[in-house]
């Protein structure tokens, strides 16, 4: 079996926030190791990886879900749905799993070969454990509903049966590295963004956390951030997300011209986050602070409805959760920001908490409302997005 270590750049940014359970996890194999692992993984069970599973392989394998090195057994499985913690006693909210089909399935001690959806053998497993899916408990505890109308729920209901729980080797990070939602460039592992924050100086660093392009009230956040800390990591979710959700690409495109033309490039950086959205609401905005913590960032920005989806989450939901934690362990702080707008009135943006709400006064658009005028060809007002933005989202919009 080969060897994987933790991560040597960790005691070089010691300075900056510990990761969560204190060690930044790397499961990634290099050089001889990972030739004679590929040579074994062709004589093993194939397993053809899910695509939020592939994302989750990833992330397990570059330590931005450190503390955990391997899908979940069943003891912390358990621990996870109804404690929202880890058998170790550190927090987490979401299971991580690798569920198969009861058919075929591998058993213990054996070790099996993790291929992701494009057919690229991404990783080992080492199998310690096979247990039964409990989606009963997994389900109702971290989405909240049973609603199979819930793009998470659904998600769970169509995995397998089966369980496999074990640690991970990851021979390929990044599954399509000449795909154009590869991002290179941006696709910077926890190791590295911590490294880039000490080169450049930053002692706070506030993290944001998106699936959509920034539009106004995105920006305002970020802003407000960057006051209060020494830069802000642009950091957009670019694995899984729902059908219907705006292609990654054409997101970067967005984030990149925002960036260029209206933010302070000294105190902003840019990188992408390779996990899949479970639009887990209030559970997944502790998720999401966990995994900025391990990039490094010491505060973390939760707007309204945070990682929601439809009417299942009330608007502040995601941000009074962190009221029931162990802040000492979660140790990220988050940035509660209310529901912000432009208010015609004060000529600038606005949240309940700096100025009253005038009827008419604030622009607010849907997201179905947006959807028309791009795929019309019209900009949404400036005051709602900034118009180099709009512009990238028309040309998308209007090539379908
Ligand atoms: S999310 O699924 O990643 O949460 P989105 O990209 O829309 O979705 O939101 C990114 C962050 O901005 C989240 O913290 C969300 O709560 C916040 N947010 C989005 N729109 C607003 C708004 N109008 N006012 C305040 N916060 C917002």
């Amino acid at each position: 079996m080969t060897t994987v270590t933790t991560s040597p750049n960790v005691a070089a940014t010691s300075a900056l926030i510990p990761p969560h359970g204190g060690v930044l996890v790397d499961r990634v194999v290099t050089g001889a190791d990972r030739e004679r692992a590929i040579d074994e993984a062709s004589s093993l069970t194939r397993i053809d990886l899910s695509a939020k599973q592939s994302c989750d392989l990833e992330m397990i394998g570059i330590g931005a879900f450190s503390p955990i090195e391997g899908f979940m057994g069943e003891a912390e499985f358990k621990s996870v749905c109804t404690d929202m913690k880890l058998t170790s006693g550190h927090h987490w909210p979401i299971p991580i799993l690798l569920a198969v089909d009861k058919a075929g399935a591998p058993s213990v001690h054996d070790r099996v070969a993790l291929y992701a959806p494009n057919g690229t053998l991404q990783g080992i497993m080492t199998v310690h454990e096979v247990y039964a899916h409990n989606k009963k408990l997994e389900i109702p505890h971290v989405f909240g509903t049973e609603d199979e109308a819930h793009p998470g729920v659904k998600q769970v209901m169509e995995e397998g049966d089966v369980c496999l729980g074990g640690p991970v080797e990851v021979l390929q990070v990044c599954v399509d590295p000449d795909g154009p939602e590869a991002f290179l460039e941006h696709r910077l592992t926890p190791a590295q963004t911590r490294a880039e924050f000490a080169s450049k100086g930053w002692k706070t660093v506030s993290a944001f956390q998106t699936r959509n392009p920034i539009h106004r009230a995105h920006e305002y956040l970020c802003k407000c951030s960057q006051e209060i800390t020494d830069g802000i990591l642009i950091h957009p979710l670019v694995g899984e997300t729902k059908p219907g959700d705006i292609p990654a690409d054409v997101r970067m495109n967005c984030y990149q011209i925002l960036i260029d033309e209206y933010f302070h490039p000294d105190h902003t950086m840019l990188s992408v986050m390779p996990g899949a959205m479970r639009y887990a609401g209030p559970r997944e905005a502790i998720l999401h602070a966990l995994v900025r913590k391990n990039y490094g960032a010491t505060h973390f920005i939760v707007g309204r409805d945070h990682a929601g989806v439809g009417d299942y989450y009330g608007t502040y939901d995601a941000q009074n959760i962190f009221d029931e934690l162990d802040m000492d362990d979660i140790a990220i702080e988050p940035l509660k920001f209310e529901h912000a707008a432009w208010s015609n009135k004060a000529q600038g943006m606005v949240s309940g908490k700096t100025f009253p709400k005038i009827k008419g006064d604030q622009i607010f658009l849907s997201g179905t409302k947006v959807r028309e005028l791009l795929a019309a060809g019209e900009r949404p007002p400036a005051e709602f997005t900034r118009p180099e933005v709009a512009d990238v989202l028309i040309e998308w919009a209007t090539k379908a």
